[in-house]
């Protein structure tokens, strides 16, 4: 049995992915943004052993959220799923005066991965939509560009891999992965969504706890399953490097060696 936490499991695939591990006999801790989602969460998966609340959109939320992760003991997994969209059709803007997107879908996974009790395996979510993500680094915050939601997301989730890449380079005594579910009709996804929905958790519970030799690699992309392809950017050192001294930088924190 393995302890596991699933950051944005108030709905969509980090519920789905929650209840599969629950069934399978698992200890999970769920994630909602406030209280009142995480009545909600609760309601939804009584079994869990508890949840954490925060708002993944600022830092306080974010610190917040890691405090009460480690005050409930280590975990063996770590799956950061909690994500937002592709069709935001303005840049939102965070009261740490970051895109939205950004502070979501990549800071929090980052600081989160820096200040919550090193598990053994650690799980980003990332997107088919990555493969045309822009590592550049020159306005990620989309200050000076026009505003363009799907490249923003795509980006955010090349940044989740590069960041899970990254980690799995660095940190040799964990698993370290990344994945697409598919497209799938959850309330991001939409309803017209084609992905078959009964197996987009799938990939993300069974990297988080499953001693499969497919499963127990580091710096792997997966669908369903399966390796799959990367955009290139996500294995190059000096992309992971600027992108975790980015990170450090908006954080005040840096990955820990
Ligand atoms: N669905 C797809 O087709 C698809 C495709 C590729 C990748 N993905 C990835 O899969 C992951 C899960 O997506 P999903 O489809 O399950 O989306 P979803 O149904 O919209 O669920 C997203 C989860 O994240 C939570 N969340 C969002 N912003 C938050 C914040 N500021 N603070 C705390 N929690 C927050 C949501 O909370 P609330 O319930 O309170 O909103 C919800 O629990 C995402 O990382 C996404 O990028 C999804």
């Amino acid at each position: 049995m393995s302890r596991v936490f699933i950051t944005g499991s108030s709905d969509g695939l980090g519920l789905m992915a929650a209840r599969l591990l629950v069934a399978d006999g698992h200890s999970v801790t769920l994630h909602a943004r406030d209280q009142a989602r995480a009545d909600d969460t609760r309601a939804a998966l009584p079994q869990a052993d508890g949840v954490v609340i925060g708002d993944l959109s600022h830092l306080a939320g974010m610190r917040q959220v890691a405090e009460q992760a480690n005050a409930s003991g280590r975990f063996d997994a770590i799956i950061h799923n909690a994500g937002i969209g592709y069709r935001e059709v303005r840049r939102v803007e965070t009261q740490d005066g970051l895109a939205g997107v950004f502070a979501v879908n990549v800071l929090a996974p980052y600081l989160l991965t820096c200040l919550i009790e090193r598990p053994d395996r650690l799980v980003y979510l990332s997107s088919g939509m990555h493969r045309g993500g822009d590592p550049d680094l020159d306005d990620p915050q989309w200050t000076r560009r026009r505003w363009n939601g799907p490249q923003a997301y795509s980006d955010s989730k090349l940044f989740d891999v590069v960041l899970a890449f990254a980690v799995a380079r660095l940190w040799p005594d964990v698993l370290s992965n990344a994945l697409t579910p598919g497209w799938v009709p959850t309330k991001m996804g939409g309803p017209g969504a084609p992905d078959d929905m009964s197996l987009a958790p799938v990939t993300q519970a069974w990297l988080a706890v499953s001693t499969d030799p497919a499963a127990m690699v580091s710096g792997g992309y997966f669908y369903h399953k399966q390796p799959a392809e990367t955009n290139p950017a996500a294995r190059d050192v000096p992309v992971q490097d600027e992108l975790l001294s980015y990170c450090a930088g908006l954080a005040g924190l840096k990955l820990p060696g």
